[in-house]
């Protein structure tokens, strides 16, 4: 299986984020611009293209996960036929493929994609009232998003809800959305805003902290910290034993222990959510390089990836935000 993905931090890449698509039906304020301009469908990866990447990663770069990403993945039509040719990687070392999705088109795909092998589903939903929901989506609608949750549930798909809180936008949410999470018994986790939007509208004072987060939901439950682990989030018992996380990419950054990796839907690698340089993987694809070449320009790019948010702390002079990054 080659030798694993590693930067010049020695870190190592087990995850490889592949995003399908720049396109979405919502427009989330924190992850694009209010007019988006999408990527003409040519300058796309095929789906073919795409399952020769992932192949490299898995076969001779040692990537065990991929997850699928966006915009918002299944606007992309044929992506339950990708995820079963994704499948065939499995005798490779593929252990798992997930998906992250804001849920609107889950009622339709739920059942299609468990069958064609997805393991499981993060659902963005940042808010449990259908007003806010339109004001945080840009005009996105609740009730289809709550149905795809169902569905994905009746499917027997396994999924974690994701909630970006923004002090002035949402932070009165997030004790009523925990409250439905419990009932529902669905794992959430809070994220922290991150300056990845293209609207210029991050500011440090924007972010709703884990302290503060911690702090609010301790008003009406009984929270207890619970060990970290290598996942992003950090994991906070609640009332029992309901488990809740915190992505707490602003106040304690985890890039220490970064093992993700992105492409993007045109077929740019970013190393780090906060690259501010990309490596092309599609020019070269297309010209015919060779496996051993591709790989090079792969482990290249890696290597070149930079500590990651610790480094900037704050925006990054560059081109592309959240929804043509993958999230
Ligand atoms: P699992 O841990 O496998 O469930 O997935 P995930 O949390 O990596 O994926 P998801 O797409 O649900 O991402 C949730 C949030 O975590 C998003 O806001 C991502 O931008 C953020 N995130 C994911 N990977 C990284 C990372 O490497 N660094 C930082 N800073 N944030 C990340
Ligand atoms: N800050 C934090 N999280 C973000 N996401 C998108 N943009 C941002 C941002 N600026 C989240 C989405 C989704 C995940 C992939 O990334 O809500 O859940
Ligand atoms: Fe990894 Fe970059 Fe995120 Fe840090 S900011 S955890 S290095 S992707």
């Amino acid at each position: 299986q080659g030798d694993v993905l590693v930067d010049r931090f020695g870190r190592s890449k087990r995850k490889l984020r592949l995003s399908l698509t720049d396109r979405c039906n919502f427009r989330c304020g924190y992850c694009m611009p209010e007019d988006p301009e999408w990527t003409p469908r040519h300058e796309l990866l095929s789906f073919e293209e795409l399952l020769g990447i992932a192949q490299l990663f898995v076969s001779r770069m040692g990537v065990t996960n991929i997850r699928l990403t966006g915009g918002e993945p299944l606007v992309r039509r044929g992506v339950p036929a990708f995820i079963e040719r994704l499948n065939e990687l499995r005798p490779l070392g593929l252990e798992r493929i997930s998906m992250t999705s804001n849920a609107s088109l889950l009622d339709r795909h739920a059942a299609a994609l468990v069958k064609a092998g997805l393991d499981d589903v993060n659902i963005s939903i940042d808010s449990i009232d259908p007003e806010r929901f339109r004001q945080m989506t840009g005009g996105g609608e609740l009730e289809p998003v709550l149905r795809g949750i169902r569905a994905t549930r009746d499917a027997g798909l396994s999924m974690k809800l994701n909630a970006v809180a923004i002090r002035g936008e949402n932070e009165d949410d997030v004790v009523p959305l925990t409250q439905w999470a419990m009932g529902e018994g669905i794992s959430l986790r809070f994220i922290e805003f991150m300056p990845l939007d293209a609207r210029g509208g991050w500011q440090p004072n924007k972010v709703f902290t884990e302290d503060e987060i911690i702090t609010a939901l301790k008003q009406h439950f009984i929270v207890e910290q619970l060990p970290r682990t290598r996942e992003p989030a950090t994991y906070y018992r609640m009332d029992g034993d309901y488990r809740l996380g915190i992505i707490s990419t602003i106040s304690n950054p985890f890039c220490g222990s970064c093992d993700r990796v992105r492409v993007t839907s045109t077929g740019e690698i970013y190393p780090c959510l906060f690259s501010p340089v990309c490596t092309d993987l599609k020019t070269p694809l297309r010209s015919g390089a060779s496996r051993e070449e591709l790989e090079q320009t792969i482990r290249g790019a890696v290597w070149r990836k930079g500590r990651g948010f610790v480094e900037s702390r704050g925006y990054v002079e560059r081109a592309i935000s959240m929804h043509g990054l993958g999230g």
